[in-house]
């Protein structure tokens, strides 16, 4: 059985830690990790694909060995039987990229795991367990890759137990040029530059953004959602920590993105367009000028499906 589960955007500009958004190339190309599962005498690890290298030499600092381990805590604290079981990683996203790398690996575990098992836990149990993972490789418990890698489409963590996110409407119209320079920006660090405490007016601006935002896309008014999707907490502090933000950000914008933000942590950057047209020259001026140290640039949509199981060979 071979699992995939989708990048994603944290933050999503306007939802520091709240927003989160699934997202696929248009090209139909799998951006995600995958991960296998087979019966085994013995818990094994293997990993292959383009970032396998860059991954710790000990498997039992493996994310995917960790979301193994705590799936069967979990199991065993239900009572429920496990087996041993031998997984394969199929490492496809670079790590502190700001796509959800570490959330697409464990994901993908969580959730092979427990196809694996019968869906013995809930999908609120997996996203919980994918939150502690997500702890415990940032520092921080924080939704908003984990839950829609796992949920797909565009997620808002409530902050409550009973329901702990809910989908909001995406607006098919638009895509996201989505571009990684090459370069590793650690989650942790990251989130170190952020202030402790936000001042009145930030907090104000910040709430306006994302209320409205989230209201603008329930009303189906695409004008207003992209009018206030722009970052006031995380992107002033992190900006400085990706080379060439302010010229990328200001060559998109004058070719009409509607919108331009930070992928979770960086270094990926997202433009927001609501033509191919455009999309296509931000993606070339990325692929120029902004991916020279190994990246990418993919032109993506939201992926409405989320972790799945794919039938491909790899
Ligand atoms: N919300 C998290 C952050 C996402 O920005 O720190 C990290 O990918």
């Amino acid at each position: 059985m071979k699992v995939f589960a989708p990048v994603s955007i944290g933050n999503f500009s306007v939802g520091f830690d709240l927003l989160g958004l699934a997202i696929s190339p248009i090209n139909g190309e799998m951006l995600g990790d995958i991960v296998s599962v087979e019966t085994a005498d013995t818990y094994d690890l293997t990993v292959s694909g383009p970032y396998a290298d860059i991954l710790p030499k000990d498997k039992s600092t493996n994310l995917v060995t960790l979301a193994y381990k705590l799936y069967m805590q979990k199991m065993a604290l239900k009572g429920l039987p496990t087996t041993a079981l031998k997984l394969h990683l199929e490492k496809r996203l670079p790590v502190g990229s700001g796509l959800g790398s570490s959330s697409s690996s464990s994901v993908a575990t969580l959730y092979a795991l427990n196809k694996f098992f019968g869906d013995a836990l809930s999908i609120d149990d997996l996203l919980e367990l994918g939150g502690q993972l997500e702890g415990e490789v940032s520092g921080s418990i924080h939704f908003d890759n984990v839950a829609p890698c796992l949920l797909g489409g565009l997620q808002l963590m409530t902050g409550n137990e009973m329901q702990p996110c809910v989908s909001v409407p995406f607006p098919e119209s638009w895509q996201l040029v989505v571009s990684y320079p090459g370069i590793e920006v650690s989650t942790k660090k990251a989130r170190d530059l952020l202030p402790k405490e936000i001042d009145l007016a930030t907090s104000i601006k910040f709430a306006q953004n994302l209320s409205v935002f989230v209201h603008a896309l329930h009303a189906e008014d695409t004008d207003m959602a992209a009018s206030v999707l722009f970052d006031v907490i995380a992107e002033p502090k992190r900006k400085f920590l990706i080379d060439g933000f302010d010229a990328y950000r200001d060559y998109a914008k004058s070719m009409g993105a509607i919108a331009f933000g930070i992928s979770g942590s960086g270094s990926t950057v997202f433009a927001v367009t609501n033509n191919h047209e455009t999309s296509n020259k931000i993606q070339k001026y990325a692929l120029n000028n902004f991916c020279l140290k190994g990246g990418f640039s993919h032109i993506c949509k939201v992926d409405n499906f989320g972790v799945r199981e794919v039938e491909i060979e790899t």
